[in-house]
């Protein structure tokens, strides 16, 4: 069971090819989830553009702050696989006073790059992905004392599967 504040900033934190977008899509209202490749289509008219990522990141945050603002939960459907990444999400949270929690999809390389290897949305290479779990490894030391009330870490597909999402009253 993942606890969820009923008013959060919910930060999925994997590699490409995690299931971020399918976990985002299972458990959430597609106006609650803010993804990174929806907003570098928004700037760029190319999802996969990723020198537009800071504009892109950009708006994103100004969307997550206004909802936020408005009381209402928002996800962020992005990698979240560098804290200078997750820094700009807790920041908009703070700001806003409401807590920031982060959801991590932990499913081992291998697998992430079989089903990568079969998007024709994905082009990159191998070592991407390696870089990327790399930047997994080290982000799940540090998530907590970066300023994620929660980190709930969901190893594996049948934890992933499993997970449902619990909604707890803030007052
Ligand atoms: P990026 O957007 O590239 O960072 O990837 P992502 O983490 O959003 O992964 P996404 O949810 O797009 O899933 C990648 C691929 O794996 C897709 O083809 C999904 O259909 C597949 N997939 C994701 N989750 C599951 C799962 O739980 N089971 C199975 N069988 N396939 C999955
Ligand atoms: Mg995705």
């Amino acid at each position: 069971m993942i606890d969820v504040p009923e008013l959060a900033l919910v930060a999925l934190v994997g590699i490409s090819g995690s299931g971020k977008s399918t976990f985002a899509r299972t458990h959430f209202k597609p106006t609650q989830v803010l993804s990174s490749d929806y907003f570098r289509g928004l700037v760029a008219d190319d999802e996969n553009d990723q020198s537009a990522s800071a504009d892109a990141f950009d708006v994103l945050h100004y969307v997550a702050g206004k909802r936020l603002a408005a009381g209402r939960l928002t996800v962020v459907d992005a990698t979240n696989l560098q804290s200078h990444a997750r820094a700009g999400l807790v920041k908009v949270a703070r700001e806003h006073d409401v807590l920031p929690v982060a959801i991590v999809l932990d499913v081992p390389e291998s697998l992430a790059w079989e089903r990568t290897q079969g998007r024709a949305d994905r082009t990159f290479g191998r070592q991407v992905l390696t870089r990327m779990h790399r930047d997994l490894r080290r982000s799940l030391g540090s998530l907590a004392r970066e300023g994620f009330r929660k980190v709930h870490v969901l190893r594996g597909t049948d934890e992933i599967a499993g997970a449902e999402i619990r909604y707890e009253k803030l007052f």
